[in-house]
């Protein structure tokens, strides 16, 4: 039987591994975003995610908006196209150059403090920019720990505590201060806790003089269900939105929301092709391909925290079923690092594995590539699209002259 594998020609045999990612899955979730928000809000979609500039550039000519972490990011947003007033700057740590630049040239964009200090210094800045401070309402938030950024000793905003005249007299003393930022957790399935967060920002917001707060960040943070059994369901979650923060629907304040994974995880598949086959102990076996930890580290580094369905294909792309190969084995999928933890995917009972199959990685595209690591240096896979039906190249293959030139040295190989 074929499988989804109609962009196997635009492979070469350098190409061990390629992403393909069907663009027209992300364009929907966009569409049903916007359909759940009110039309003045904003949906930016988080660029660490996702980085790649042709995606944004993309999702950028139908409108979408971004979140930026980092200078960066801005950078790869500018290079998309992407204008500055769809574009919500988080940066945690912002240089006092840094910030000088975007008091120049991002104007009609958003920037969220961190923290006091943060806010303090962008007090002079030019009114064509809105600026927002990040709170931590420090509620109990069930995501993996590396991901939950709620707790009493997150790096991240300036706690909120209770609603004190203090609070009021601190927040109304700064001239700028446009909007509230509240991003609780990532891979996030609770959302009763994330609602009452988000409305403990709202009653501040309310508390403050009348016409301050122009709008309210609540963050990303949807849960993506990789067993494929049961999505995360977004009308449900804003509809609890509604009935606890009305405000944030009824125009008194512009709401702006910043998800990645919810665009993102489940339209891309990574192939990479099996290079060996080793027993382990127990009967259990071993596949070796060509991405591990290099593109998979949060899943090599807190393999619990994470799962992937797994595929087996044939050289030629064809699938291959239990019945097809008869036997079946329990297998662990290591990458091609040069170190023990370099194993991603674990435990897998899969169909016969044969040297020379490719191994499909089901719902690959949220934070996967988008945290690529150097070690070892592997050159980062072939990227394709697919829109309609039809398959492009979003990002070839990395050369190793691109590679050497990462390390420091602008000879040609
Ligand atoms: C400030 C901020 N906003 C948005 C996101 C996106 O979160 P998610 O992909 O869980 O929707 C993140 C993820 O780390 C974040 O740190």
């Amino acid at each position: 039987m074929q499988m989804d594998t109609d962009f196997w020609g635009f492979l070469s045999p350098e190409d061990d591994s390629v992403v393909v990612m069907d663009l027209n899955y992300t364009s929907t979730r966009i569409q049903k975003m916007n359909q759940v928000l009110n039309p003045a809000g904003l949906n930016a979609i988080a660029i660490k995610t996702n980085p790649l500039i042709e995606v944004l550039r993309k999702l950028n000519n139908e409108g979408a908006s971004f979140e930026a972490a980092s200078m960066g990011e801005i950078a790869i947003a500018k290079a998309a196209g992407v204008p500055n007033n769809r574009i919500v700057f988080d940066s945690p740590v912002k240089t006092n150059l840094e910030l000088a630049w975007l008091n120049s040239h991002f104007l009609g964009g958003y920037i969220n403090a961190d923290s006091f200090e943060d806010l303090q210094k962008m007090q002079n800045f030019s009114p064509e920019i809105q600026i927002g401070l990040r709170l931590n309402p420090s509620m109990n938030i069930h995501s993996p720990n590396s991901l939950n950024v709620s707790g009493a000793n997150s790096k991240f905003g300036e706690v909120l505590g209770e609603i004190s005249e203090k609070w009021i007299a601190k927040l109304t003393h700064f001239d700028r201060l446009d909007g509230l930022h509240v991003h609780q957790a990532s891979q996030n399935s609770d959302f009763s806790n994330t609602i009452r967060g988000i409305r403990k920002v709202v009653d501040l917001a309310n508390a403050l003089p009348s016409g301050k707060i122009k709008f309210i960040n609540m963050g990303g943070g949807l849960a993506f269900d990789y067993h494929r059994s049961k999505e995360a369901d977004i009308d449900l979650y804003f509809n609890e939105l509604k009935v606890a923060c009305p405000e944030l629907f009824d125009g008194t304040y512009q709401l702006i929301t910043e998800f990645g994974r919810y665009y993102y995880a489940g339209g891309t598949a990574v192939y990479s092709r099996v290079e060996h086959v080793k027993e382990i102990s127990n009967g259990r076996k071993l596949a070796i391909i060509h991405v591990g930890a290099d593109m998979f580290l949060r899943e090599s580094y807190n393999n619990s925290d994470w799962f992937h369905r797994l595929s087996v294909l044939s050289s030629t792309g064809e699938e291959v079923t239990r019945e097809s190969r008869t036997l079946t084995y329990n297998y662990d999928v290591g990458g091609p690092l040069c170190f023990a933890g370099d194993i991603p995917f674990r435990n897998h009972e899969l169909p016969e594995i044969r040297i020379g199959d490719w191994l499909k990685i089901h719902d690959a595209g949220a934070n996967t590539f988008a945290l690529w690591s150097r070690h070892c240096s592997r050159p980062f896979p072939l990227v394709l699209g697919l829109i309609n039906g039809n398959y492009f190249v979003l990002k070839q293959r990395e050369s190793l002259n691109d590679l050497v030139r990462f390390w420091g040295d602008e000879r040609n190989l």
